[in-house]
């Protein structure tokens, strides 16, 4: 198909755009020119000018902005089903953590794996994302935890963009966990290698954003801040793994940096929702974690209503805390977990994902929005929330060109 101009037909869409419900158009068609959307509306108002572009029809089929995950961890070595078994049997992720396991035995089996391995591994769960629709997605590093293997997880998370049609977004996560030979030295390990490795990782141009993990078993907002005040000193954006198990505060420290986002946030509290409100950061929902680590506290969502705080929602893809590779099943957890609408969901892997990656060119069905997109073989846009184990994605279109194989 050529790219540079083009009409898709016959469609619903669901733009996630304006404050419609689903941004919905009935009978609507697209026409997009040089990789984006020029147009979109009723097929009946189709602009004169272009009655001579090519034309694909959809059956009736159901269109949505490309997928975004923008939170994952889907590079690392190894897998961590032992892990699974012991907490099954009554371990907290916690314990695990302090006993040795959960990050840090990741981090063994990333340090050890070739690099053509860990691409190969990525490979198969960024398919799984691709296949339902994901079009763009962020990737941390933080398995490394030295010099060598942060810096091979950010190269094989460019690789894979180089092989696949997907935008990645990359953020450094050295502040991730505190690796074994630096126990009980956590300012140490910030200073000699997490951030001289930030430097080094921006300097190969790696890094499109700075996280961190701000908890009990990782680190303190000090620890945190001063990991932030290089990223700005390199006019890198933030954002921020906070209030997860508990409340240290770190959402309103992210956001006192103007974060993207914070994630996770189970434990925020209403004067963090407030800071995160003033600072337009995103609420990013992981409830694959809190599935699979059997969680009781619900994130804030009333409040991030009252707040006007954008939730998007995300995989979390990792081999401990949320070994998940669906982002349409993401959408119905946080439906059924966090009492989230269908609209909320598909906004939350739509606009608000984009807006958490800092992208303002897509996420949205708009005109002069990237065409990355999405046709279903649903009637309405709720079906994509509504049902587990069931992959309806019928095409997809990155930058304008269908790409269905
Ligand atoms: O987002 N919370 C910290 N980091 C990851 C967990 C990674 C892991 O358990 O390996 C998360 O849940
Ligand atoms: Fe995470």
């Amino acid at each position: 198909m050529n790219a540079a101009s083009h009409i898709f037909t016959d469609l619903t869409i669901a733009t996630c755009d304006g404050d419609s419900p689903y941004g919905l158009i009935e009978r609507a068609a697209l026409v997009v020119e040089d990789g984006q959307v020029a147009w979109v509306g009723p097929e009946a108002d189709l602009p004169a000018r272009c009655a001579g572009f090519a034309s694909t029809g959809f059956g009736g089929r159901l269109m949505t902005p490309g997928l975004v995950d923008c939170h994952t961890h889907i590079v690392f070595g190894g897998n961590r089903a032992r892990e699974f078994e012991m907490r099954l049997q009554g371990a907290s992720y916690e314990e695990v953590a302090r006993a040795g396991g959960g990050i840090v035995s990741t981090v063994g089996a990333t340090r050890t794996a070739m690099p053509e391995t860990l691409l190969e591994e990525a490979l198969t769960r960024v398919d799984a994302l691709i296949a339902e629709g994901v079009t763009t997605l962020e990737i941390k590093s933080g398995y490394g935890l030295d010099r060598e293997t942060e810096l091979t997880m950010l190269r094989v998370a460019r690789r894979i963009a180089q092989l696949r049609p997907v935008t990645v977004r990359t953020s450094f996560l050295g502040a991730h966990a505190i690796p074994a030979e630096f126990a009980g030295r956590a300012d140490a390990y910030i200073d000699e290698i997490c951030i001289p490795t930030l430097r080094e990782a921006h300097a190969e141009g790696l890094v499109d954003a700075v996280d961190g993990f701000c908890e009990g078993i990782a680190f303190l907002p000090d620890q945190i801040a001063r990991v932030f005040d290089v990223a700005r000193e390199l006019g890198l954006p933030v954002k921020l793994h906070a209030e997860q198990l508990s409340n240290l505060g770190g959402a309103r420290l992210a956001a006192s940096y103007g974060a993207l986002s914070a994630d996770h946030v189970e434990y925020l509290d209403a004067t963090g929702v407030a800071a995160m409100a003033q600072a337009g950061t995103v609420a990013v929902l992981l409830p694959g974690a809190f599935y699979t680590l059997r969680e009781t506290q619900m994130p804030p969502v009333d409040l991030f209503r009252e707040h006007g705080v954008p939730m998007a929602l995300a995989t979390d893809c990792n081999p401990g805390s949320s070994p998940l590779a669906s982002l349409l099943l993401t959408m119905n957890m946080g439906c059924t977990l966090f009492r989230m609408t269908p609209e909320e969901a598909l906004r939350g892997v739509t606009a608000h994902g984009a807006r958490a990656l800092g992208l303002p060119d897509r996420g949205t069905i708009a005109p002069g929005m990237r065409a990355d997109l999405a046709v279903w073989s649903v009637a309405h846009p709720a079906e994509l929330a509504y049902r587990i184990g069931f992959n309806p994605l019928h095409s997809r279109i990155f930058g304008g060109t269908l790409c269905n194989t």
